[in-house]
């Protein structure tokens, strides 16, 4: 069943209040925001909302409180959105009973202070739906928690998605849901173990998987060949081995590294050089792609319609060892600039790369979810999108 959008709510929205479920959790440093990203984010929707005479109370998660943790206030963050927003915006210091939020709009303190939240607990979801004659969610970086501001509220009142989460789900349908083929995935970071599902669910669904990080070396060690003292998981040689059958069956071409750039220590502007896989010294460490693999990447990504990335290519955060990640990013960005790919990519590091490489406006789409956008690419049904698809009540 389709998600309805800010589409399908009235255009008049005079005394009426929508509670939008955000995602403010951004990082803040000594009590500044320190990446507006995901403010900014939010701002279509609000202001759509304002714009139709709505009144309306912000919900967000904010860090992962034990209980009320004065330190993960969203105060400061309030005043950040204040700003973009152009507007005062009022606070309400949690759910005490009787507190009304006063009209215009009001952001609600850390929803995560009530244990209700992440229980998804049905009396929580009913007072905060008390406050509200609409629902709208805004947040598909939170869209992975069944908690009661995502999911359960959203059974209680009729229930939208907003600008934000529209674009998510329409780029991401575009990428892996009825995407224009082939399809190329790029996925990279330092451990197999945390992307197993995400590998499992892609060697089914994508013409060429580009293996790269940390991960790429324990698929090399599960082929027998000697990366020196780089990063691997030796537990999971029989998982690599296992996606790597998997992808033969489904016919997905599996792109692994065949030449890397070799350091003997793991930090910024260590001495390097290039070497091919099967000459990588019993010293060394494996830090990158070397510049052959980068052109065939390049090659293929040519030849495909839709690319899907998540994870840096190599150890990124260590310049130069960032080389293969920013190359391949501007790739991207120059096929998708010439209208023939269509280029999604989440999650920090891998937002962090294209921002460095100076791309992250050129690709078609980049979300600002991180654990929501790796769930996606599982294949699983998450459960904030899940719950805007019921039939809404009147
Ligand atoms: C995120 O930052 O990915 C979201 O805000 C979700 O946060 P969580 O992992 O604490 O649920």
């Amino acid at each position: 069943m389709r998600v309805r959008t800010l589409d399908d709510m009235p255009a008049h929205l005079a005394g009426k209040r929508v509670l939008v479920r955000c995602d403010l959790n951004v990082p803040v440093a000594e009590g500044e925001v320190a990446d507006r990203t995901r403010l900014e984010a939010a701002l279509p929707t609000l202001r759509e909302l304002e714009a139709r005479g709505a009144d309306i109370l912000i919900l967000s998660h904010f860090g992962r409180p034990k209980g009320r943790d004065p330190a993960l206030s969203l105060r400061p963050v309030g005043a950040a959105l204040a700003a973009l927003l152009g507007r005062e915006v009022g606070f309400l210091d949690w759910l005490a009973d009787g507190a009304t939020p006063a009209p215009g709009v009001t952001i609600l303190e850390n929803t995560r202070f009530d244990p209700g939240e992440e229980q998804n607990d049905p009396g929580l979801a009913r007072r905060l739906a008390a406050l509200g004659d609409f629902y709208v969610n805004d947040a598909f970086s939170a869209a992975h928690r069944a908690h009661a501001s995502t999911e359960a509220i959203a059974h209680l009142l009729p229930a939208f998605a907003g600008r934000s989460m529209e674009a998510e789900l329409r780029a991401l349908e575009a990428a892996l849901g009825q995407p224009e083929r082939p399809v190329i995935a790029i996925v990279g970071g330092a451990k197999v173990s945390t992307k197993i599902d995400v590998l499992a669910n892609l060697v089914a669904r994508v013409a060429h998987l580009v293996i790269g990080g940390g991960m790429a070396n324990t698929f090399l060690a599960a082929r027998g060949i000697a990366i020196g003292r780089s990063l691997h998981e030796p537990d999971h040689l029989e998982t690599a081995r296992t996606i790597a059958e998997r992808a033969a069956r489904a016919g997905c071409t599996l792109h692994l590294p065949f030449d890397v750039v070799v350091a003997q220590d793991f930090r910024a502007n260590a001495p390097h050089r290039v070497a091919s896989v099967h000459e990588v010294a019993p010293d060394e460490i494996i830090l990158d792609l070397g510049p052959a693999s980068v052109e065939a990447v390049g090659d293929v990504l040519k030849t495909c319609r839709t690319l899907v990335w998540n994870g840096p290519l190599g150890a990124f955060e260590l310049p130069p060892f960032d080389a293969a990640s920013l190359a391949i990013a501007r790739m991207a960005a120059a096929l998708t600039a010439e209208g023939s790919l269509v280029s999604v990519a989440g999650g920090g590091d891998t937002v962090a790369a294209l921002n460095r490489a100076g791309v992250a406006g050129q690709f078609s789409f980049v979300s600002t979810a991180g654990g929501a956008f790796l769930e996606w690419m599982e294949g699983r049904a998450l459960p904030g999108v899940e719950a805007l698809r019921e039939k809404v009540l009147p």
